[in-house]
């Protein structure tokens, strides 16, 4: 089948690679020139495993093309996805300009049926104004010419997208065309064998699962870390007490790890967007509200802890990081805990010095020319004459390093566990001050 992909970004790529490899023919369109040029360079813009072979041997036997020809990439296929970024306005609700500027384009170029399938995450209603906006240029251009909208979020996370891709635990699809419906489930098909995977809903109760998930996720780490506060201040383990509540299986063991906050592209500016529907509709989320400043206090409280030990002027230390993206197995920093640990020790007349093993390049571009940050060749570099270590990002790197040369190289024997990575008991045994998230008292 042909297939159109607006935007190649990370769910754009790699939506269009995936169904690429599916065998599909695939046009990926980006408004970005630098970005397509680079792809058809044989570039990769992100970091994803796995992505790099996949675009390539896609690429090589034909199936994909990227363009920034946007009218030669509607007339490619009949079924366009949408996968353009939806970054938070100022109110928190999400910036619906990309996607809607996509719509447009489809509709100024549309010479046939189309089925347009909303990826990008996107509030309630939003199919609706795809739908305007795309009868808008159809009415302007005198061509009246049939379409069906269909919502179709995306539950991939950065670090496994591919795989997640490759292998949903289920495709949402809000649809209630029905010869939409077909081309769909065709398209599907070879990624859920277990038809039970793909759900058909209304395009409503699509659109509002996506952001349920996020928040549901994020919702149960803040009140895991905020649970963490509260095990301190009893002496009892967090890490014991995950275990105890995830072996239910009405709970799960997923996402009930403590540590120093969410971050990423997604759960800030998705929970806050289903604030600001939830204030618009009349039915104010008490809950989601609450989930929200807990993780504003926990992406803090690593630099909190350090200013208790430390004092608040914090002129004459140097403070090791490691780990600078949001999570391990990317290298995206938006809204990354570090932002908020950076800034704060930086504030307080600190320096910092910090290594991850993959955002190293995008850390220089965002900190470039601020005083006081610098960032090291290997882990080690970072923490010689370091105060402390301070540890953001569970990176697998990082979960066994050589103790001894660890102590040894820096000023003071602290460590600040972020991600609760570190065993207490044996680290104290090491010698090491330690300060976990939620271990003890
Ligand atoms: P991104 O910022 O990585 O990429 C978006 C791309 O869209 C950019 O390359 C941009 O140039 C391009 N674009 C903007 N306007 C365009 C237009 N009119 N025509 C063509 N291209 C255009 O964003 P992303 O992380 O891929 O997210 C896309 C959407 O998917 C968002 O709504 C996001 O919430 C959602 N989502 C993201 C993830 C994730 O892990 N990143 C997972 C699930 C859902
Ligand atoms: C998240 C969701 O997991 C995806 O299903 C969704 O598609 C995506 O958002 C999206 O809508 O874009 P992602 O942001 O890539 O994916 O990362 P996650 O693995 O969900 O982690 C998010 C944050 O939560 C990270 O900062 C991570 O460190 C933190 N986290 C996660 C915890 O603090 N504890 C946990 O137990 C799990």
């Amino acid at each position: 089948m042909k297939i159109t992909v607006f935007g190649a970004g990370y769910v754009g790529l790699v939506t269009a690679a995936c169904l690429a490899e599916m065998g599909n023919g695939v046009v990926c369109v980006d408004v970005d020139k630098d970005r397509i040029a680079l792809l058809n360079a044989g570039g990769v813009p992100i970091h994803e495993p796995g992505l790099d072979g996949l675009l390539q041997r896609n690429v090589a036997a034909g199936r994909l093309e990227f363009t920034t020809d946007a009218a030669a990439a509607v007339a490619h296929a009949t079924l366009v996805f949408i996968a353009v970024g939806t970054p938070p306005a100022e109110d928190g609700s999400a910036d619906l300009a990309h996607v809607l500027a996509a719509a447009t384009t489809v509709g100024r170029h549309m010479r046939d049926y189309k089925v347009v399938v909303d990826k990008s995450t996107v509030p309630v209603g939003t199919a609706d104004r795809v739908h305007a906006a795309i009868a808008h240029e159809l009415k302007a251009r005198g061509t009246p010419l049939p379409y069906a909208v269909v919502s179709n979020p995306e539950f991939l996370k950065e670090g496994a997208a591919i795989d997640d891709f490759m292998r949903p635990d289920r495709i949402v699809l809000g649809c209630d065309d029905e010869q939409a419906g077909l081309l769909l489930r065709a398209v599907y098909a070879p990624f859920v064998r277990n038809r039970d995977r793909l759900l058909i809903m209304d395009v409503r109760s699509a659109e509002l699962t996506k952001y349920a998930a996020n928040a549901m996720l994020a919702t149960r780490i803040s009140f895991m870390n905020e649970l963490a506060l509260l095990a301190e201040a009893l002496g009892a383990d967090i890490e014991q007490v995950r275990h105890g509540i995830g072996s239910d299986p009405r709970i799960g063991t997923h996402f009930l790890y403590a540590g120093c906050g969410w971050g990423g592209s997604c759960f800030p500016k998705d929970v806050r967007a289903l604030l600001r529907t939830g204030a618009e509709a009349g039915q104010p989320l008490s809950l989601l509200q609450s989930v929200l400043r807990i993780n504003q206090r926990q992406r803090a409280l690593l630099s909190d802890r350090v200013e208790a030990r430390f004092g608040s002027d914090l002129r004459g230390h140097v403070f090791a990081l490691w780990g600078l993206a949001f999570k391990p197995g990317t290298d995206d920093l938006r809204e990354a805990p570090s932002l908020t640990v950076v800034d704060a020790l930086l504030e307080r007349g600190a320096q910092v010095v910090a290594f991850d093993p993959v955002a190293m390049p995008k850390a220089a571009a965002l900190w470039r020319g601020r005083e006081g940050f610098t960032l090291a060749d290997t882990p080690l570099d970072a923490v010689r004459g370091a105060s402390a270590l301070l540890l953001l990002t569970e990176w697998r790197e990082f979960r066994s390093p050589d103790f001894d040369a660890l102590k040894a190289a820096l000023r003071e024997p602290v460590l600040f566990d972020g991600r609760n990575l570190w065993d207490p008991a044996q680290m104290r045994e090491l010698g090491f001050e330690y300060h976990g998230i939620g271990r003890g008292a």
